[in-house]
């Protein structure tokens, strides 16, 4: 069963089911704060906050067991939803704009996916910035996730057309090209750095297969700039980037992986920066990721702590006098398909 809704509604300070009007496609109830718990091993990549070095952003079903994926803290997606606006590529649209308006029976509105969609901030972001009816399926394999996505959707496209929202709980991984038939558009947010080689082309071809563009914003580049300068930056850096790309998953390697992906199935790829910008009127994200980016890379080279502790402190005391600017550098990918039917 699917769930459409225009509901409006916020993202609890606190995890935990909201009221609303509408719950996700996922056959079973979302976790009330008291079924959870705090999981102190181990970050998972790309989640950002923590609150010491080493621990987990995320919140782990009580009954979750072994297999389950770790979870993104919705306040982690709340904190960073403002920077991430900001940094995503407007000099994409115009061209994503173009082929969205020859699409065959535009007028009766767009579909649009958003893989690994979190809270939904992506959503929230471009459904402004495009014209005419819309209706966004939202995927997530995060039950929990899916339900403030539904509720805080964006309601309104820039022209004012009605925009409609659906949940899918599933893995965005196992995306077939005929779970994107219809589809005028896939989106996705800082997805594709935690995705695999493989699942990274599972996505090529679904996106491909069914000839529908897909706009992959905010991946980690692999490079971030503290000013000023510290002589551990590039050490804990390293560490860092070595800890997203642990397990196979792709970190700072994901959008030239991306890129050939989409080539070579034959879409025309553009790539172009989005780093967030951190300063002084940013310091809550700051504090978040430097605990993260610190945390993970002491997990990933446990000789790295005594010195790393030392080096936090140092970045956190400056963060928390206004004295610390950091650029952190991802790219937006927009790849255009031969739309299904035209001959290579
Ligand atoms: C870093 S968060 C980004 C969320 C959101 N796009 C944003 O920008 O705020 C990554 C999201 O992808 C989801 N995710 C990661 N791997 C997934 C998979 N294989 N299938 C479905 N969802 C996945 C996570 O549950 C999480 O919500």
């Amino acid at each position: 069963m699917r769930d459409t809704t225009t509901a409006t509604g916020g993202i609890p300070a606190q995890p935990g089911p909201s009221k609303a009007e509408s719950t996700p496609d996922d056959g079973e109830h979302l976790p009330g704060a008291g079924a959870q718990e705090s999981d102190p091993s181990g970050v998972i990549a790309g989640a950002g906050p923590v609150a010491r070095p080493g621990e987990r952003a995320t919140v782990r079903l009580r009954d979750g067991g072994e297999e389950e994926p770790s979870r993104y803290a919705p306040e982690w997606l709340q904190l960073r939803e403002g920077a991430d606006a900001a940094a995503r590529a407007q000099d994409l649209l115009d061209p994503l704009r173009i082929r969205l308006a020859d699409l065959p029976g535009r007028a009766g509105g767009i579909a649009v996916h958003d893989l690994g969609c979190g809270t939904g901030s992506m959503g929230r972001w471009l459904a402004p910035r495009l014209d005419g009816a819309q209706h966004w399926i939202l995927h997530d394999r995060d039950p929990y996730l899916l339900h403030f996505a539904a509720v805080a959707s964006a309601r309104s496209a820039g022209d004012g057309s009605r925009v409609t929202v659906e949940t899918r709980r599933g893995d965005v991984a196992r995306l077939t090209p005929d779970a994107l038939s219809g589809a005028s558009l896939v989106t996705a947010s800082a997805l594709l750095d935690v995705l695999t080689r493989e699942e990274i082309e599972a996505l090529a071809d679904a996106c491909t297969g069914a000839g529908c563009p897909a706009l992959l914003t905010l991946s980690v580049a692999g490079r971030v700039e503290l000013t000023p300068a510290h002589p551990l930056d590039a050490e804990v850096a390293e560490a860092f980037n070595a800890h997203q790309r642990r397990t196979g998953l792709l970190g700072p390697d994901a959008v030239t992986v991306a890129c050939e992906a989409f080539s070579e199935r034959g879409a025309t790829v553009r790539v172009h920066p989005s780093p967030w910008r951190l300063g002084p009127a940013e310091s809550a994200l700051t504090e978040q990721w430097l605990r993260g980016w610190v945390g993970a890379a002491v997990e990933q080279r446990p000789g790295l702590r005594d010195r790393a502790e030392r080096y936090l402190d140092e970045r956190l005391a400056a963060c928390a006098a206004g004295e610390l600017r950091v650029v952190v550098h991802h790219s937006d990918l927009l790849a255009l398909p031969r739309p299904t039917g035209t001959a290579s």
